[in-house]
């Protein structure tokens, strides 16, 4: 089978590396920080050059290609996914982190092509690709099974309304490279990862982020959403400081799940590959199918936890990624 992709994800693996050195460096100098939408929205001069580094080299490799970048919708850029082939690239996911020097930073790299178009099954499939879960335009598939529990090809037609071709997911301060195929499974440094098989959210970890909104209703609804779920009650609460990380947390197992309103299509792309592949379900926070571009998530280890979670989070929308 014809391999469309995997040059450009060889290329997003060794982008993203040359990034993470970059911005390992950034960290021993003095960092400019300036804000974007609120004085809690930081932007450093790294997260800018990382970016125009990434964009660059992908344009000699692949110049018809698009891009989402963060930086560069932030400088007026669309962000808007189409059937074209299309980088979505946070070039440092936790830039409060790498400005405090908190020791989480991800160099976040997906990719996406043919926007909401089925395909017949096992067109994108690996070996031993099997798939469930609800599919509609726009939506990630989830999966039942992990990496080590594949067996034979897809029965039935797939419809591969997934949106996210491959995502990789560099934690730079960790040395850790978290890489997805559709299809193919997802990986930390090589190794296959598989989400918790924890069934009950009483014995699990749930990771959460407050975000960069200090409107003191959202933040009202944000304790709201928190008290309920501590109070089920859970074993803990985890906030790594990047979305990216988080969910690459739920994909390895570490925490059964992760949700959060407010954060970017390009802090989560090339994560909600990973989980997928990695076993997991991905779902608006009320309980909808999941929308890369509407800045909700809750991305969980199995369906019964996530369904549990959004049942006890106090939903509101902030403005989509693609709103005009
Ligand atoms: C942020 C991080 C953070 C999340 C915010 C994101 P950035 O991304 O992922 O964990 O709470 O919602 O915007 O700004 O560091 O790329």
């Amino acid at each position: 089978m014809t391999d469309l992709w995997q040059d450009a994800m060889d290329h997003a693996v060794s982008a993203a590396r040359g990034a993470g050195q970059v911005v390992r460096e950034a960290l021993l100098e003095d960092r400019m920080v300036m804000v974007k939408s609120s004085s809690v929205d930081l932007v450093t001069q790294t997260d800018q050059k990382v970016e125009q580094l990434i964009i660059q080299s992908v344009k000699e490799k692949f110049p018809t290609h698009r891009f989402i970048g963060e930086e560069s919708v932030a400088a007026g850029e669309p962000c808007v996914l189409s059937d074209e082939p299309t980088w979505i690239i946070d070039p440092i996911d936790g830039t409060t982190n790498f400005v405090h020097r908190f020791p989480f930073v991800a160099v976040s790299i997906g990719f996406s092509v043919n926007k909401q178009r089925a395909e017949p099954a096992g067109r994108a499939s690996g070996p031993g690709q099997q798939r469930a879960g609800p599919a509609g335009p726009g939506q990630q598939l989830s999966r039942a099974s992990g990496p080590s529990q594949r067996a034979g090809p897809a029965a039935e037609p797939l419809l591969a309304f997934l949106q996210v071709e491959f995502g990789v997911v560099y934690s730079c301060l960790e040395d850790k490279m978290f890489t997805a195929r559709r299809g193919r499974g997802s990986f930390c440094n090589g190794d296959p990862l598989q989400v918790s098989e924890q069934k009950a959210i009483q014995q699990s970890i749930i990771a959460t982020e407050f975000g960069s909104d200090r409107d003191p209703e959202v933040v009202d609804k944000i304790f709201s959403s928190l008290r309920n779920i501590l109070c089920i009650p859970v074993h803990g609460i985890r906030s790594a400081g990047t979305a990216a990380i988080n969910m690459c947390l739920v994909a390895s197992g570490c925490v059964e799940a992760y949700y959060e309103i407010g954060m970017h299509v390009w802090d989560l792309a090339a994560a909600s590959l990973i989980v997928s592949e990695a076993g997991g379900v991905l779902m608006d926070v009320e309980g909808g199918p999941f929308d890369l571009m509407s800045r909700r998530v809750i991305a969980a280890n199995n369906r019964t936890i996530a369904e549990r979670i959004s049942g006890e989070i106090q939903a509101y929308a902030p403005a989509r990624d693609d709103a005009a």
